[in-house]
């Protein structure tokens, strides 16, 4: 079942293009990667999905529903979470009231309770520093903080804008765990990352956007393997067709 279907999405800012008519699907259970370049549109795309950014073509549709004139409060409580890029977590504010951000169009007290009890489970690392300023966090908790908030919002569709960004190599492969254990669990995933081969490495489909235009799109195992994905993304420049060895054996 398609959970998010995004239609023909066109975003500007001012003359600027940054989304040029952009079509994909999430399917419900999935994780979806969006993988691309800097500025192709990836941050816009997420954006433009929450209802941060409004289009000037397009539509979107969430659980068989039209979105697309919905302001964000009304999208946050069908389930549309957005983990921003750079993770804005609020330091000078406890771990804590960072997670009760994250609750704040919910009014049943107990459950908020219980979701939060679940998360310090999931992150003893905040839970042993829950009346701390956000500050004291590493960026790898803080990324894990941000992704706790999302998820006392109690999303459906969980998205995630380059979570990895300036995190150690142990805080990556916990985050991929993560991503993983969340998806398990039953949660809709839409990841952007700079990570390709780890992104593809977990996801069930994948787009490529370039200048805010899809240009490749499937079975991320498949373009895993496109050699123009790995030129572009995996920074691996092509094989030569030939080994040049043999040629000058044969000349000599
Ligand atoms: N607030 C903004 N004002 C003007 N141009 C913007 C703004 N945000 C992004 N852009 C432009 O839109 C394009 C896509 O940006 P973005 O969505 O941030 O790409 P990505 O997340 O893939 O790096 C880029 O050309 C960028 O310069
Ligand atoms: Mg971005």
């Amino acid at each position: 079942m398609t959970l998010l279907s995004v239609s023909d999405l066109t975003v500007a800012y001012g003359r600027v293009t940054a989304l040029d008519g952009i079509s994909l699907s999430v399917r419900q259970g999935e994780i979806a990667t969006v993988l691309g370049a800097n500025g192709a549109g990836k941050s816009t795309l997420l954006r433009a999905i929450v209802g941060a950014e409004k289009p000037v073509r397009g539509a979107l549709r969430f659980d068989g529903r039209d979105v697309t004139a919905d302001p964000v409060h009304k999208r946050l409580a069908q389930g549309i979470v957005l983990v921003p890029e750079g993770r804005r977590i609020l330091i000078s504010l406890t771990i804590e009231e960072n997670l009760l951000v994250g609750a704040h169009l919910r009014r049943d007290a107990e459950g908020i309770r219980r979701d939060i009890a679940a998360i310090y489970e999931r992150f003893p690392n905040l839970a042993t520093r829950r009346h701390m300023a956000a500050s004291c966090l590493s960026g790898g908790e803080q990324q894990m903080l941000a992704i706790g908030r999302a998820m006392v919002a109690r999303p459906r569709l969980m998205m995630l804008d380059e979570p990895s960004l300036g995190l150690s190599p142990l805080f990556v492969s916990r985050l991929f765990d993560l991503i993983r254990e969340l998806n398990r669990d039953g949660l809709t995933i839409l990841l952007v990352e700079q990570k390709t081969a780890k992104a593809l490495a977990v996801a069930h489909s994948a787009t490529v956007i370039e200048l805010g235009r899809v240009v490749m799109a499937g079975d991320p195992q498949i373009l895993q393997a496109d050699p123009r994905l790995q030129e572009a993304y995996l920074g691996r420049s092509p094989q030569p067709a030939e080994d040049p060895r043999p040629i000058r054996q044969a000349i000599s």
